[in-house]
């Protein structure tokens, strides 16, 4: 096929281009969580926008009450259509100090044994994941004139911060976006060498949980023992949520979660995942979640409750006796099968109440809420991704779980009725949303290539 072997050399021979461009949307701050960076996420969308009409896309900034959507077409072609999805946002680089180099100056790290990283933050969640398609777009389009599949890109700016505007706008434009298939790059590869269909994920459930006692901060030995801490009601609240076999004691909370199908299971064992090497990367050695399942059953189907950031009371240097007056926590929930995030955030809402005195105040605030979602593999668009997949890789693809959420899935699923396939090329220590955030230069590179052979391959009937 002299058209693919085309495009890959095409691919080949700009990669340097392709890196400046990935450097320049990676120098864009796009924070979509703080408001003080609400014109950098502008910024990025209007990048993204010029960048898809250079390769022959309409794209447009479309408005939301949030942060601006991009959508672009490519009506080249006129088969197959597909609709490819990505965000321009990015995690908070807090806490800055950690990181051996400024998150907004990307540069490529060789390392000692010669393999090379792209650092910064955004280089794979999700920037450089979504150059990888756009960068194949652009090969087949200087080769051919055209795409193989008809194209519609949709690129949000709240992925990483609950995601508000992105429901309302797949049902206003519905007829605009519906395609036959989703595509998604925001997941991860098997390993280094292995590519993978990430074939479910878990939904998620975010919550802010405020305790207000006195109307001020208070002396500790005045009032000590006499007056409400929050810190400490807050504490016990949070300290109930898990019992001492690591389950979630909200009633309610298993409600929807079956056992893992035996073919689903069987299909894990293949894989031979190495726990203790899971857990040794990141300097931890002892599974800390339900006591009786797999490290693999507790990150990839089974629900989690876990506290993301608390705070009451004096944080800064020294010592001060203070019995604060408010304290608050961030709590999210990680949802699998047919878990309901509307009651469970009720349900949370309710045990955390019954714990609160008389003279206190609990206030909660949402932040974003998400079913999971599993995809039947036996559909056409996946064989046919595993297929490129494994042509690229040199070795077979595989079909994986996976802890993370992207909001977005269930919603195509739910209101434009689109399975979704879920091909990534981050590795489990790209350390994204942490400090030192990369991607490998391979993950790029073969992650261009790879989209370039799937389209391929979507585009024959
Ligand atoms: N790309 C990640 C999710 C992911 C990572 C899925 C690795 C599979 C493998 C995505 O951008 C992400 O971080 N999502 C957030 C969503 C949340 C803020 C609503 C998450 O999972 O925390």
């Amino acid at each position: 096929m002299p058209e693919l072997e085309a495009v890959l050399a095409n691919i080949e021979s700009n990669l340097d281009a392709a890196y400046e461009r990935l450097f320049a949307l990676l120098r864009i701050r796009s924070i979509s969580t703080d408001p003080a960076y609400a014109q950098e996420c502008r910024a990025c969308a209007d990048w993204h926008v010029k960048d898809l009409r250079e390769i022959g896309f309409e794209a447009e900034a479309r408005e939301t009450q949030g942060h601006p959507i991009v959508v672009g077409h490519d009506r080249s072609s006129t088969g197959r259509s597909v609709l490819f999805y990505g965000h321009y946002d990015v995690q908070p680089v807090d806490p800055l100090g950690l990181w051996d180099h400024d998150p907004f100056e990307p540069f490529i790290e060789t390392r000692p044994d010669g393999s090379r990283a792209i650092r910064a933050r955004g280089a794979s969640d999700d920037k450089g994941q979504v150059m990888t398609f756009i960068e194949a777009c652009r090969a087949w389009k200087a080769v051919t004139g055209k795409l193989p599949v008809a194209t519609t890109i949709l690129l949000e700016g709240e992925e990483e911060s609950g995601g508000a505007s992105l429901p309302g706008f797949l049902e206003t434009h519905a007829d605009e976006l519906r395609a036959d298939i989703g595509l998604i790059c925001d997941t991860n590869m098997w390993d280094a060498k292995t590519p993978a269909i990430q074939t479910m994920l878990r939904g998620l459930c975010g919550e802010e949980i405020t305790i207000h006692a006195a109307d001020r901060d208070l002396h500790s030995g005045f009032y000590g023992s006499a007056a409400a801490n929050p810190n400490r009601i807050l504490a016990r609240i949070l300290s109930d949520l898990h019992d001492a076999d690591g389950r979630v004691t909200i009633p309610g909370f298993y409600d929807g979660v079956p056992e893992l199908p035996d073919a689903l299971r069987a299909q894990w064992d293949t894989l031979n995942f190495d726990a203790a090497a899971f857990l040794g990367a990141v300097g931890l050695s002892v599974p800390a979640g339900e006591r009786g399942r797999s490290v693999l059953e507790m990150v990839w189907s089974r629900p989690t409750c876990e506290i993301n950031g608390m705070g009451g009371g004096y944080q800064g240097a020294g010592f001060k006796t203070v019995i604060p007056s408010v304290a608050s926590a961030k709590v999210s929930f990680r949802l699998v099968f047919d878990q309901d995030p509307h009651a469970i955030r009720k349900a949370f809402r309710e045990f955390a109440r019954k714990r609160v005195p008389s003279d206190c105040k609990v206030e909660f605030a949402e932040h974003g809420a998400g079913r999971a979602i599993r995809f039947p593999i036996e559909a056409d668009a996946f064989a046919k991704t595993r297929d490129a997949l494994s042509a690229e890789w040199g070795r077979p693809a595989v079909f994986i779980g996976g802890g993370g959420s992207i909001p977005v899935t269930a919603e195509l699923k739910q209101k434009l009725g689109m399975d979704v396939v879920l091909a990534g090329f981050a590795l489990d220590d790209d350390r994204i949303h942490s400090p030192n955030e990369k991607y490998e230069l391979e993950s790029f590179r073969r992650g261009v290539r790879s989209w370039a052979r799937v389209l391929q391959e979507l585009g024959q009937h």
